[in-house]
């Protein structure tokens, strides 16, 4: 019988995702790591001492024929005091940079993914009138200082992630809650219940903090290219899905969501995007779908629906790469058909005239998956937290072979 093949574009990137907070342990200075202190979201400690041990991680993503690897700088590293920016910082991302080149790796560098230093969030964080002059700042520094080493950053990693868990949902810092949200279906559940300060006010909080992100990206993305204009800036957006069965007032209802959550921000900032950057974990048919099975997290598997998210974004008209698709999953049941029919999604929208560039799965180390701790494992690669010892799990094996025939062979 004929194998059925689905090619990828030559010099497509493959490879797998991380972020600071979640990967390289002994971060204090943050408004997470104060969280935790208050015993809100669970303690990060030393993760998985990435930040010791990247060459040995990087080693092991070379092994699994990654050529591209995205990970996060860390803002309290960088500027651990408002205005004050450490020269050592900046010499370890340095250092974790050459690492990369030395494999071949090609580096996606996140500028602020979820964490705010310290001094930032207890002075009002997105709230702060000068937040996006501070956000572009701190943005212009990273890429004068590591710019001569990599050309891909992304500004702000899922800027509605940040709003609705922290302003809507009161799950995440600084767990604002609008009274009644739990009784409304928003996709996310990387949190727990953390006795949230209930008030009115997150509603007025949603779009301000929005819009202040929004902002941050315009001006961070002129102040880069002011140091920078040869680089290749994005922002990472993760597209909720909403669509509907026949009846008009889902459709309708789907419509809304679609502006509400993706539209109405990416309209803002797709004029200073050069790419963008998808993620993709959630999806809703409004009227009712057939049950799908959960990951760990209890979230739907809807891997294909990458599609849509890749779909949605076409409109603009940009090059895009997936920056996240992943799946907690501890057994090691479901990754491996996780990924390949993520992969089917995504071949499926370059198959009909769209841009993407690359696919990152989240995420190469299992890690520390928000306000849900340790429990939930999304790694390619296991890490026992208590040794520290990766172990490359078997759907690792089968995303390699994928890279290296630039496809799926079935
Ligand atoms: C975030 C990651 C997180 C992943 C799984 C994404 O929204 O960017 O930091 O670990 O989802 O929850």
């Amino acid at each position: 019988m004929n194998k059925q093949t689905y090619k990828f574009p030559d010099g497509f990137f493959w490879g797998a995702g991380s972020s600071s907070y979640q990967v390289e342990g002994g971060i204090e200075n943050n408004d997470w790591a104060k969280a935790s202190q208050e015993g809100r979201v669970p303690p990060c400690g030393r993760a998985c001492d990435h930040y010791n041990r990247y060459e040995e991680d990087f080693d092991i993503a070379r092994s699994l024929s990654h050529n591209a690897h995205r990970f996060s700088i860390e803002w309290s590293r960088i500027e651990p005091e408002e205005g004050k920016f450490s020269q050592e910082a900046v010499e370890h991302y340095r250092r974790v940079l050459q690492a990369l080149k030395a494999r071949g790796i090609e580096p996606y560098i996140t500028i602020w993914h979820f964490w705010m230093p310290l001094w930032f969030s207890e002075s009002g964080g997105f709230k702060r009138k000068d937040s996006s002059q501070i956000f572009a700042r701190y943005a212009r520094y990273v890429v004068e200082q590591l710019g001569d080493l990599a050309t891909k950053f992304s500004t702000i990693n899922e800027p509605y992630s940040v709003v609705v868990n922290g302003y809507v949902r009161g799950n995440w810092p600084p767990f604002y809650e609008v009274p009644l949200m739990s009784f409304v279906d928003l996709p996310n559940g990387n949190a727990t219940k953390q006795v949230p300060k209930r008030s009115w006010r997150g509603l007025f909080d949603f779009f301000t903090v929005a819009n202040k992100l929004a902002d941050a990206h315009n001006e961070a993305y002129d102040a880069i290219k002011g140091v920078r204009p040869e680089v290749d800036v994005s922002i990472v957006f993760q597209v909720f899905i909403w669509e509907a069965n026949n009846n008009p007032i889902n459709k309708l209802l789907a419509k809304l969501q679609t502006w509400n959550m993706t539209t109405r921000f990416m309209n803002k900032v797709a004029n200073r995007c050069d790419s963008i950057g998808v993620n993709h974990y959630f999806y809703r048919r409004l009227g009712g779908s057939p049950k799908r099975q959960v990951s760990d997290t209890g979230w739907e598997l809807y891997p294909e629906k990458i599609y849509n998210s890749l779909k949605i974004l076409s409109r603009y008209k940009k090059p895009m790469y997936v920056a996240e698709v992943g799946v907690a999953d501890a057994d090691d049941k479901y990754r491996s058909e996780y990924i390949k029919n993520a992969l089917l999604g995504v071949h499926r929208a370059i198959k009909e005239g769209i841009n993407v560039k690359g696919f990152l799965y989240w995420s190469l180390l299992d890690n520390y998956e928000l306000a849900l701790g340790y429990d939930k494992r999304f790694g390619l690669v296991e890490v026992n937290y208590d040794t520290l010892e990766r172990k490359i799990r078997p759907s690792a094996y089968v995303y390699k072979k994928i890279i290296e025939d630039n496809g799926i062979v079935e």
